[in-house]
Formats: structure tokens, C-alpha cells, sequence
């Protein structure tokens, strides 16, 4: 036999190998970068795939379902270790998420998720690209961090105007990417400017968009409501 089948047949049984591999645990939002050893011919430990090339797949693959990045300078205490752990391992596969998008009691599931795939990414590491998984000390910091900067969920007991048609339309629209919020962490003029960016977000992320009328009358009543 020539040389060329034989190194094909190797090839295919590698990238059948790692398929198998990632199917036993895989989620399919980090699988794209199995693309990358189509190309194994480097063993340099830089990885197939560059981070911006990686981030561009996933929001494509995930049809725009991720939710939209914020930078780091933006982010809440941007000094702390907290901060750096996540600009450091959160930003390897998509766009930074913002503490704010989910709850303290949320955000140890949603974190939990986040890290297993990177865990399975960092193994597979040098095959595909560069992902590395924080240390466990550094996990706990960042689990902090992310609690002590999270959504503020709104508790169960009476609201005001429970009868409203924008109490209605605010529990329909608002609890679909986290948890529904309580409209005492904002003052009543600053909620215009949030429904905003989370028309945005919907945008963003896939969702049913919001009609203006929808938007303002859920902004009416998060003033009613707020602090
Ligand atoms: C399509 C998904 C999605 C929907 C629907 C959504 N949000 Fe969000 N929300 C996000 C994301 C992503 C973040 C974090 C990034 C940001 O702040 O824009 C967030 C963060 C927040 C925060 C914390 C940030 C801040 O400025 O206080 C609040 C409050 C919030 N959302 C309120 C709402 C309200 C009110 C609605 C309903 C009108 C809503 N969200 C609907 C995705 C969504």
C-alpha cells in the first residue's frame, strides 16, 4: 500500500477517536474546534484554532443564542481576582458574560456548566487550540465573584399592581434568559435605559422581540415597582 492511504486512514481514525471521545460527555456548544484537527499537521502548542476564530464559530454555530458580550474594563471591580479569572477563562470560548445575567443561587449551575466544558477543552488541548481550565482556588474566586456582582431575583410575596397588564407582560418577557428581576435593584429612571439593551439582548440571543408598546408598558410598571 502507498503511503497516502495509510496516513488518511490514521487521520480518520484520530478524528474518530476524539469524535467518540467528546460524545460521551460533549456538549455541542464547545465541539466546533474538532474542526481544527482536520488540519493536525503542527504539533506546536499553540492549537489549530486562534480565540477570536473560536468565539466567531460558536456564536455562528450557536445561531446567535449566546448572549452578547461585555468588555472587561466594564466589568464590576475590574481590579479583583475575581474579575481577572473571569476575563482570563470565560472569554476563551464566548463573549464575557456579565455577572449580572444570572442570580447568586443561579450562577454556581449555570458556572458548574461553563466549567465542565472548558475541563473537556483543556484535555483536548494542543489537539485543537488553547483552552485552559482555571486552578480549583481560582474557580472559588470566580464563583464568588460572579455571586457577589449577580441579578437581583425578585422574592416571592405581594407586588404591587398584581393585576396589571405590566406585571403580566414583565413575567412573560423578563424571565426567559434568567431569573426575574426585582424591580427595587434600579431606580424607576433607570429602567428605561435597561428594557433597552435587553430589547437588544433579545435580539442578540434568538428571542421573540418586544413590540414598543410591550416595552413600555414593562418599563412603566418596573417604575411603579422599583426602589
Ligand atoms: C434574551 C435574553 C434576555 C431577556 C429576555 C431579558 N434579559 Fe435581562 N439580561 C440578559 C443578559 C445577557 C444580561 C447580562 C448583560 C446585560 O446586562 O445586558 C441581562 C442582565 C439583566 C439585568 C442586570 C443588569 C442591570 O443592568 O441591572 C437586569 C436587571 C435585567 N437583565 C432585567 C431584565 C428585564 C427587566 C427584562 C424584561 C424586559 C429582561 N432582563 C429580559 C438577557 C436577557
Amino acid at each position: 500500500m502507498d503511503q497516502n492511504p495509510n496516513r488518511l486512514l490514521r487521520a480518520m481514525l484520530l478524528v474518530l477517536g476524539g469524535a467518540g471521545l467528546f460524545a460521551m460527555g460533549a456538549v455541542v456548544s464547545c465541539m466546533m474546534p474538532m474542526m481544527g484537527m482536520m488540519g493536525m499537521d503542527d504539533k506546536k502548542d499553540r492549537g489549530m484554532m486562534d480565540q477570536g476564530h473560536m468565539k466567531e464559530m460558536m456564536q455562528q454555530m450557536m445561531g446567535g443564542m449566546l448572549p452578547p458580550g461585555i468588555k472587561s474594563q466594564d466589568l464590576p471591580d475590574p481590579e479583583s481576582q475575581g474579575a481577572k479569572a473571569l476575563s482570563t477563562y470565560r472569554a476563551q470560548c464566548h463573549h464575557l458574560p456579565s455577572p449580572r445575567m444570572h442570580t447568586a443561587e443561579d450562577w454556581p449551575r449555570v458556572a458548574g456548566r461553563m466549567l465542565m466544558r472548558e475541563r473537556m477543552m483543556a484535555q483536548m488541548r494542543g489537539m485543537m487550540m488553547q483552552v485552559k481550565a482555571p486552578t480549583s482556588q481560582e474557580e472559588e474566586e470566580l464563583l464568588q465573584y460572579l455571586q457577589s456582582h449577580a441579578l437581583q431575583p425578585l422574592a416571592s410575596g405581594p407586588v404591587p399592581a398584581p393585576d396589571s397588564l405590566g406585571i403580566a407582560l414583565f413575567q412573560q418577557t423578563c424571565a426567559q434568559c434568567h431569573a426575574l428581576p426585582d424591580p427595587k435593584q434600579h431606580l424607576a429612571s433607570e429602567w428605561r435605559s435597561v428594557v433597552e439593551r435587553m430589547r437588544q439582548n433579545m435580539i442578540a440571543m434568538g428571542r421573540r422581540e418586544i413590540t414598543d408598546r410591550e416595552a413600555k408598558e414593562i418599563t412603566a410598571y418596573l417604575g411603579l415597582a422599583a426602589r
